[in-house]
C-alpha cells in the first residue's frame, strides 16, 4: 500500500537495507526526543537560543561558576522529569528487537532510548541521572531537592557536576572506542535527529561510510551529513519516518 506522505523508493530502499542486515546501529542526538517535550540544541527556541553554551555547557564555565552553571542544569533536569519516550524511541527499540540493529549510540542525556526498552545504548555524552566530582571521581544520583541550595557539593568539599560530557571534555573511553568500533564495523547506519556539527560524535557517519556501510538520515532538515554520507535521506519528524520504516522492514 503506497502512502503519498511516504516516497515509496526511498522507504523501500531503506527498509530491504535493513531488512538484509543483522549488523546496523543507529546514532541520535536531540532531534528525536524533540516530539517527547524536550527542545534541541540549535533550532529556532532550542536551549542553546536561551543559554549561551560557552557560560553554561564549558568546564571552563563550570569550574568559574558552578552555580551558574547548576541554575541551567536545575531546569533541564526538570524539563526531563516526567518525559516519556516517542514512536521514534521506540521503533528504534523494535529494530533492535528485530535482530537488525545492534546498538543505539546516543548523544543524549535524556535516558530515554532505555525506556522505551532498547537494550545496548551507549550515552556518548553521559546521563542527567546522576552527578560526579570531577576532583574525587565519586558519583551519586541527580537530587532535584537540593536545588536551592545551588551547586551540590563532594564529600571531598569539592563541587558536584551533571555527569555528562561539557564541552572541553573528553568522551568517556568506553564510548569512545566501542562507538568507533560499532560505527567501522556496521553495514546500515540510521543517524535520526543530530544536526551533525559537535564532534567527535559527528565523526561515526564518516567511519561507517569508509567502512562500506549504507547511510540513512532522518531529520527535519538537511545536515553535513546529507550531501556528504547519506545514501537515505527520510525528511521528517522521527515520531512519524522512523516507525513507517519499522512497518516497512517488518513488511506490515
Ligand atoms: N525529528 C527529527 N529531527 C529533528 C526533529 C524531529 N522531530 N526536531 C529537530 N530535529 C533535528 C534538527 O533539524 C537538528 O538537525 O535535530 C537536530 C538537532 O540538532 P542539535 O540541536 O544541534 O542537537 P544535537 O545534534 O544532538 O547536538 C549535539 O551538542 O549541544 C551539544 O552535547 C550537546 O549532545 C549535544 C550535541
Amino acid at each position: 500500500m503506497s502512502n503519498t506522505l511516504f516516497d515509496d523508493n526511498l522507504y523501500n530502499g531503506a527498509a530491504d537495507a535493513l531488512r538484509n542486515t543483522l549488523n546496523g546501529i543507529a546514532i541520535t542526538g536531540a532531534g528525536i526526543s524533540v516530539e517527547s517535550g524536550i527542545a534541541d540544541f540549535r533550532s529556532a527556541g532550542g536551549l542553546w537560543s536561551r543559554y549561551d553554551p560557552a557560560e553554561y555547557a564549558t568546564m571552563e564555565a563550570f569550574l568559574y561558576n558552578p552555580d551558574k552553571v547548576w541554575n541551567m542544569w536545575y531546569e533541564l533536569a526538570d524539563t526531563l522529569k516526567d518525559v516519556k519516550p516517542n514512536p521514534a524511541h521506540y521503533a528504534l527499540a523494535r529494530l533492535e528487537d528485530m535482530g537488525h540493529i545492534k546498538a543505539v549510540i546516543t548523544q543524549n542525556i535524556d535516558a530515554l532510548h532505555h525506556h522505551a526498552g532498547s537494550k545496548t545504548v551507549i550515552e556518548y555524552h553521559g546521563n542527567a541521572d546522576t552527578i560526579v566530582c570531577p576532583a574525587c571521581k565519586r558519583r551519586r544520583p541527580m537530587d532535584m531537592s537540593q536545588r536551592a541550595l545551588g551547586a551540590p557539593r563532594c564529600e571531598c568539599g569539592g563541587y558536584m557536576k551533571p555527569d555528562v560530557v561539557l564541552f572541553g571534555e573528553v568522551i568517556p573511553e568506553y564510548a569512545m572506542k566501542t562507538s568507533e568500533r560499532l560505527a567501522r564495523g556496521c553495514d546500515v547506519l540510521i543517524v535520526v535527529g543530530t544536526s551533525a556539527t559537535v564532534y567527535p560524535a559527528a565523526s561515526l557517519p564518516y567511519l561507517a561510510k569508509e567502512g562500506g556501510a549504507t547511510i540513512i538520515e532522518c531529520n527535519t532538515e538537511p545536515t553535513a551529513f546529507t550531501n556528504a554520507v547519506t545514501d537515505v535521506f527520510l525528511q521528517g519528524p522521527a515520531g512519524t519516518t522512523l516507525p513507517e520504516l519499522v512497518r516497512r522492514v517488518a513488511g506490515n
